[in-house]
């Protein structure tokens, strides 16, 4: 059967981190962008320059240090967002300057307050000008899917006789139906001759569950871009998420014969480590990467999958990367088997990495009888998330109870130099914070506190979840893990704190 490729434009980092209370550093984006490269998509959009100094550094460091993919970065259609966005990319391998403006009268009337032919010219001078930096131009009107189609046609027609080499289609709120946006596309593509010189792409979001569907909708009828996001992340709702488009392009070609170049067994490391890196969890009953996903709870499933996996399941898990659970190692387990079993899980360490895990592995399989590869993922993703530790818990006594005010002593260690503080709290995790906060003399607002077990059985590892607010109004996740809840909590509020002074410093901003 013939197939053709659809393109894969990843907008994790940009549309993604624009999801409430989402802040990524730098080092964070980089990580994640490295990731998405591996993961085999065609477009990077690293970010939207304009908005901060802190993001047009993250795109130009991603620009820099990633290759083999095309960096887009975003910018409204105005020389200063263009030239800036160029600033950002103009290191890249594969540059994309991303421009756009809205196309609906709703959008024209109350937020640009421009008529129609002032948006051409807008649309146009905006080409013009990216087309002057790079041959790779592209052009969205946004809330494109609530705008007159005649006029919309003739922005994609200027657009497209400027010099863009893709346009999309953005559902900026949306608001589509799969047939109805299936047909709108087709007609798009009917009624501009000249869009046979451009992709058409399309960029739709969530709010009525209908993303996905949507985005399939307007493959069928002529897309062949689409705009998606790991784990579905992005503004409200969130965008089309980029594994269950994928995994339906794969699993249904037979109605579907299009492909696209994403390598399917890296989908689910990547959603981990957006997952973890953003704090926005992964719902259990997530499509493709939730923890249910491919779980069989009734016994006729699990009787019918024994026989007979396809009885009821329709991809095999390890096609999207999720490693066969099984029990693995013990405490006497030593380093050449831990640096095998990481390697099959996907972690490929240096000697002084693999040092490192290995004391933490030793550390943790002293608590736990068993070690399995949930616990490994956890521990390697505590690694990830690591940035330099100006203070590392060296412990912590609580007294608490129901009828005594809970009381925290904390000992942390700076640079060699032992710091010990008492608090008390509401709670013995908020007594916990205080003494950290004396210690450090920093305060965080804490907006977020959530607290999940990683793995199953009595000693199963409990991960903690913070998101802390400086005066500046930045916010930064922090994580920590470990058998004892309250030293997970530490150790994640710790994390966030380090994080914090990280950034402070990265800006060389007073504490
Ligand atoms: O949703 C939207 O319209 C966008 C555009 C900037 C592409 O994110
Ligand atoms: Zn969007």
């Amino acid at each position: 059967m013939y197939m053709e490729r659809v393109r894969i434009f990843d907008t994790t980092l940009r549309d993604g981190e624009q999801s409430p209370g989402v802040s990524l550093n730098a080092m964070e984006k980089l990580q994640i962008a490295r990731q998405l490269q591996k993961l085999g998509v065609d477009v990077i959009e690293a970010g939207f320059p304009i908005t901060s100094p802190g993001d047009k550094e993250a795109v130009s460091l991603i620009a820099r240090e990633v290759k083999g993919v095309v960096v887009a970065a975003l910018a409204r259609a105005s020389a200063l967002d263009i030239e800036t966005a160029w600033e950002a990319i103009k290191e890249a391998e594969s540059p994309r300057i991303h421009t756009f403006i809205a196309t609906s009268d709703i959008h024209l009337k109350y937020k640009l307050k421009m008529d129609r032919e002032t948006v051409i010219e807008r649309a146009v001078a905006a080409v013009k000008l990216a087309k002057k930096f790079t041959a790779d131009v592209e052009f969205s009107a946004e809330d494109a899917s609530r705008s007159d189609l005649d006029f919309l046609c003739r922005v994609v027609e200027a657009a497209v006789k400027a010099g863009a080499t893709t346009i999309n289609i953005p559902d900026t709120v949306g608001y589509a139906e799969p047939e109805e946006f299936g047909e709108f596309i087709r007609k798009i593509l009917e009624k501009v001759p000249v869009m046979d010189r451009a992709v058409l792409s399309v960029h739709c979001h969530d709010d009525l569950g209908l993303a996905v569907a949507n985005s399939l909708a307007a493959i069928k009828n002529g897309a062949r871009q689409v705009e998606c996001t790991i784990n579905g992340i992005g503004e409200r709702a969130g965008n089309c998420s980029l594994e269950e488009i994928v995994m339906a392009l794969y699993t249904r070609k037979d109605v579907l014969p299009f492909y696209t170049g994403i390598k399917t067994e890296e989908i689910y490391r990547t959603s981990k480590l957006v997952s973890n890196l953003t704090g926005m969890p992964v719902q259990p009953n997530k499509a493709i990467v939730g923890k249910n996903a491919f779980s069989h709870e009734s016994g006729i499933h699990q009787d019918g999958v024994l026989k007979e996996r396809t009885t009821y399941e329709i991809m095999n898990p390890r096609l999207v990367g999720i490693p066969e659970s099984r029990l693995v190692l013990g405490k006497h387990s030593g380093r050449h088997a831990l640096k095998e079993r990481l390697l099959e899980l996907g972690y490929e360490l240096t000697e002084e990495q693999l040092n490192e895990a290995f004391v933490k592995f030793k550390a943790l399989a002293d608590k736990k009888k068993e070690v399995t590869d949930q616990d490994l993922e956890a521990m390697m993703e505590e690694e990830i998330r690591k940035v330099p530790e100006t203070y590392s818990l060296e412990y912590f006594h609580i007294s608490t109870g129901s009828t005594i005010i809970p009381t925290a002593t904390v000992g942390l260690l700076k640079e060699g130099e032992k710091l010990e503080e008492a608090a008390t709290g509401d709670g013995p995790v908020d007594a916990i914070y205080k003494a950290i906060n004396k210690i450090t003399g920093l305060a965080p607002v804490l907006e977020q506190y959530s607290i999940n077990a990683v793995t199953s059985g009595e000693d199963a590892l409990g991960e903690v979840v913070v998101k802390l607010k400086n005066g500046f109004g930045k916010i930064v996740t922090g994580r920590g893990v470990s058998t004892d809840i309250l030293e997970a909590s530490a150790k994640a509020y710790l994390n966030g704190i380090n994080k914090l002074l990280f950034d402070y410093q990265m800006k060389g901003e007073k504490q």
